[in-house]
């Protein structure tokens, strides 16, 4: 039996200031780099709480509540809200801060979890974890009803991938 670990052992951020190589068209962040610091930093989160290599078994959603500007830092923070087996549900949640006006707003959440990989490479037990503060309390309550959807959807994901087959379109 591992020992349980708080849910601030796994708190990880990350800080990057908006510069026009990272944005699109609008002149905003690109989705796609965004989506990439979301994953790095809760990858570090899961390794951090499990003390292993960790793989990203699924992201849930990632809602993208407003658009992030140049010369913005965004800024992402990341923890364990709950584990199962192997397996750890990691919250994210990404404020941007106007460097000018020193406005700040959350831009985006994102729920993904993460395996925790042995070194024969498969799939290890982690540590459960405790919430404390409010906010952990509230997200660790709900965690157990975004897995049973996540195992639904996963489920669902099976079959399609089994009915859709590999062949490219070019291929008889
Ligand atoms: C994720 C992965 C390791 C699961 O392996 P598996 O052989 O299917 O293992 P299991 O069915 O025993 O599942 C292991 C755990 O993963 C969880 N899991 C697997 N797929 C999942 C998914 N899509 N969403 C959420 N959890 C998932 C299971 O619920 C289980 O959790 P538990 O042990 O806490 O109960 C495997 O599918 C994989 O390697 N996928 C590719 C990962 C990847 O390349 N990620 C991107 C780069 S890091």
């Amino acid at each position: 039996m591992l020992e349980p670990k708080y849910v601030r052992e796994s708190r990880t951020v990350k800080s990057s200031h908006v510069l026009p190589p990272d944005t699109n068209n609008h002149n905003t962040l690109f989705g796609g780099k965004l989506m990439a610091y979301i994953d790095d930093v809760a990858a570090m989160s899961a390794m951090r709480h499990s003390r292993r290599r960790a793989v990203t078994a699924s992201t849930d959603s990632i809602d993208f509540l407003h658009p992030i500007k140049v010369d913005t830092e965004v800024y992402l923070e990341a923890f364990v809200t709950w584990t199962h087996r192997t397996s750890m549900e990691v919250f994210v949640k990404v404020m941007a801060e106007d460097l000018l006006t020193g406005t700040r707003m959350i831009c985006a959440t994102s729920f993904l979890t993460f395996v925790a990989m042995g070194d024969d490479g498969k799939p290890t037990d982690v540590p459960s974890v405790v919430p404390e503060t409010p906010e952990e309390i509230l997200l660790h309550e709900g965690a157990e009803k975004r897995s049973e959807l996540r195992s639904i959807r996963r489920k669902e994901s099976k079959r399609l991938a089994e009915m859709l087959g590999s062949r490219k379109p070019w291929e008889k």
